[in-house]
C-alpha cells in the first residue's frame, strides 16, 4: 500500500506542476508576443488549482498524511510545521491569482501586469512546496509510517476518496485536467493554435 499511496501522491504533483507550467506559459506569450488572454483557458487553470489543489490534495495530505507521520515521529514535527504554513499560504495565493484574473478579463490597465505576478510568485512556492513533501517529508513517512497508516492514506487518495471531499472526485478532476489540455495550445496541450 505504500507505494500505491506514494504514487497517487507524485501523481498529483505532475498534474498540478503541468496546470502551473503551462500556466506560466500562456502568462509568457501573453506578455511577451501579446497573445490575447483565453479566458476559458486562464478560468479552468485557476479553477483546477483551487479546486484540486487547495479543496482536495492539500486538506488530504493535511488531514491523512501530516498528521499520521505527527503521531509516529517528532523528527517530522518541523517540516510538517513548515509545509501546513505553506498550505495556508499557498491558499492566500490562489485568491490573490483569482482577484487578478477578474481585473484582467475587466481590461483594468495593469491587469496583465498584475496576474503575470500574481503567477510569479505562486509558481517558485508550489515547486519548493512540492519538492519538500518529496525529498524530506516522504522519506520520513517511508521510514515511520505503519502498513495500516499507508492503507488509509492509499484510501483517502483512492478512486473514491473521502466522502467529506465529495462523491468521485478523482473522475471530475481528471475530466477537467483533460478538458484544460485540450483547450490549451501547443506546446501546453492538443488544442487549437490561436
Ligand atoms: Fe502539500
Ligand atoms: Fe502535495
Amino acid at each position: 500500500m505504500q507505494n500505491t499511496a506514494i504514487a497517487i501522491i507524485l501523481d498529483e504533483h505532475r498534474s498540478l506542476a503541468a496546470v502551473l507550467h503551462g500556466l506560466r506559459h500562456l502568462v509568457r506569450e501573453m506578455r511577451e508576443h501579446g497573445r490575447p488572454p483565453d479566458f476559458r483557458l486562464l478560468g479552468a487553470m485557476l479553477y483546477y488549482l483551487d479546486a484540486f489543489s487547495e479543496k482536495l490534495h492539500n486538506p488530504k495530505e493535511s488531514l491523512y498524511l501530516f498528521a499520521r507521520l505527527k503521531q509516529r515521529c517528532s523528527e517530522a514535527d518541523e517540516v510538517v510545521a513548515e509545509l501546513e504554513k505553506q498550505h495556508q499560504e499557498s491558499s492566500q495565493l490562489g485568491r490573490d491569482l483569482d482577484h487578478a484574473l477578474a481585473r484582467l478579463e475587466a481590461g483594468v490597465p495593469d491587469g496583465l501586469e498584475l496576474f503575470s505576478a500574481a503567477v510569479e510568485r505562486l509558481l517558485p512556492e508550489a515547486w519548493q512546496h512540492m519538492a519538500t513533501e518529496e525529498k524530506v517529508l516522504l522519506p520520513l513517512a517511508r521510514k515511520h509510517l505503519t502498513e495500516g497508516d499507508w492503507a488509509e492514506i492509499a484510501a483517502a487518495f483512492g478512486e473514491n476518496g473521502d466522502p467529506r471531499f465529495g462523491a468521485k472526485p478523482d473522475h471530475e478532476f481528471r475530466d477537467l485536467f483533460s478538458r484544460i489540455v485540450n483547450l490549451a495550445p501547443p506546446p501546453i496541450g492538443v488544442g487549437p493554435e490561436r
